[in-house]
């Protein structure tokens, strides 16, 4: 494992429990963010929307699947809020994977899931995204806000292409660089301070991943920009800047520093156009 997947890993396993307790809702356990789409009228639902939308494509692909053929994949899990969420909703049996780089969340998840009463067959794996370790026969692989840790993204798609049938899909709801922005020196800076405190290694425009993808049979079927329905909360570009600056200066070790830091960046970013938070979908070509 390379030291970047590391941090990533320690990221994950220092902030996990603060992320549920203050980021996310009891009932839906996502590390993900609030989409306010259409007809959302509580954060629950804002939580469930993204893993609406994966439920969705799911639908749509087992119309044209034998039953006993589902079998789906979240690749950077988190503590399974997503997976769980898919199972629940599905009436066709399914087997459900949860890939995790974190130690932590792999237990939190074992231990939801043995609480749980579900006729589908799932599994939590701690595992590296980049070194799928699983046979293929995969219908759907997805995920949220898991590509941008990726420290090879050319090995994730391999990985995905290798454990993916042919028709089946890939979904990615994450950021990207926004194509048309040519960022100049005060979002450069902004968007350092992204990368550095969220362990962010894969930051793409769509045309890139477009590209790194089909390297790998897998063809863009469907592109959506979630960006309008995010709550942005950005400030003031120089009251921002100071308080990066006084937070980079705390004598604190933990790593929900870095993270609270790389979120208001994150909102700066987006605020300004420079990132833009997608949904994608590739289809694995013969
Ligand atoms: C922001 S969390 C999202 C969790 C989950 N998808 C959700 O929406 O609740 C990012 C996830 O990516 C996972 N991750 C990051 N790098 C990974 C890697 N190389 N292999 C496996 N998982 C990874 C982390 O462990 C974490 O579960």
């Amino acid at each position: 494992m390379s030291e970047k997947t590391r941090a990533v890993r320690h990221y994950y396993d220092q902030n996990t429990r603060l992320f549920l307790s203050l980021g996310s809702s009891p009932e839906t356990q996502s590390i993900h963010r609030a989409v306010w789409g259409e007809g959302v009228t509580s954060l629950g639902q804002a939580l469930n929307y993204t893993n609406g939308l994966i439920l969705g494509e799911l639908h749509q692909l087992s119309q044209h699947l034998a039953p006993e053929r589902v079998r789906i994949a979240d690749l950077g899990c988190g503590v399974g809020g997503s997976l769980f969420y898919l199972l629940e909703h599905l009436d066709t049996p399914v087997l459900g994977v949860g890939l995790t780089i974190s130690p932590v969340q792999a237990r939190i998840a074992r231990k939801r899931l043995s609480q749980k009463e579900s006729s589908h067959p799932c599994h939590f794996l701690e595992a590296d995204f980049q070194a799928i370790p699983f046979a293929p026969g995969m219908e759907v692989v997805y995920s949220v806000e898991a590509f941008v840790h990726a420290t090879d993204p050319r090995g994730y798609f391999e990985g995905v292409s290798r454990v993916l049938n042919t028709g089946g899909r890939l979904i990615l709801c994450d950021d990207f660089l926004s194509q048309a922005a040519l960022p100049g020196q005060v979002a450069e800076s902004w968007l350092e301070a992204y990368r550095s405190g969220w362990q962010v290694n894969s930051l793409h425009t769509l045309e890139e991943v477009e590209k790194l993808a089909r390297a790998h049979q897998l063809a863009l079927v469907r592109c959506e920009d979630l960006t309008p329905y995010l709550r942005l909360r950005a400030l003031p570009d120089r009251l921002a800047r100071l308080l990066l600056r006084v937070g980079r200066a705390l004598p604190i070790k933990h790593a929900i520093l870095p993270s609270m830091l790389g979120s208001m960046a994150l909102q700066q970013c987006l605020h300004m156009g420079i990132i833009q938070y997608g949904f994608l979908v590739f289809e694995k070509q013969a």
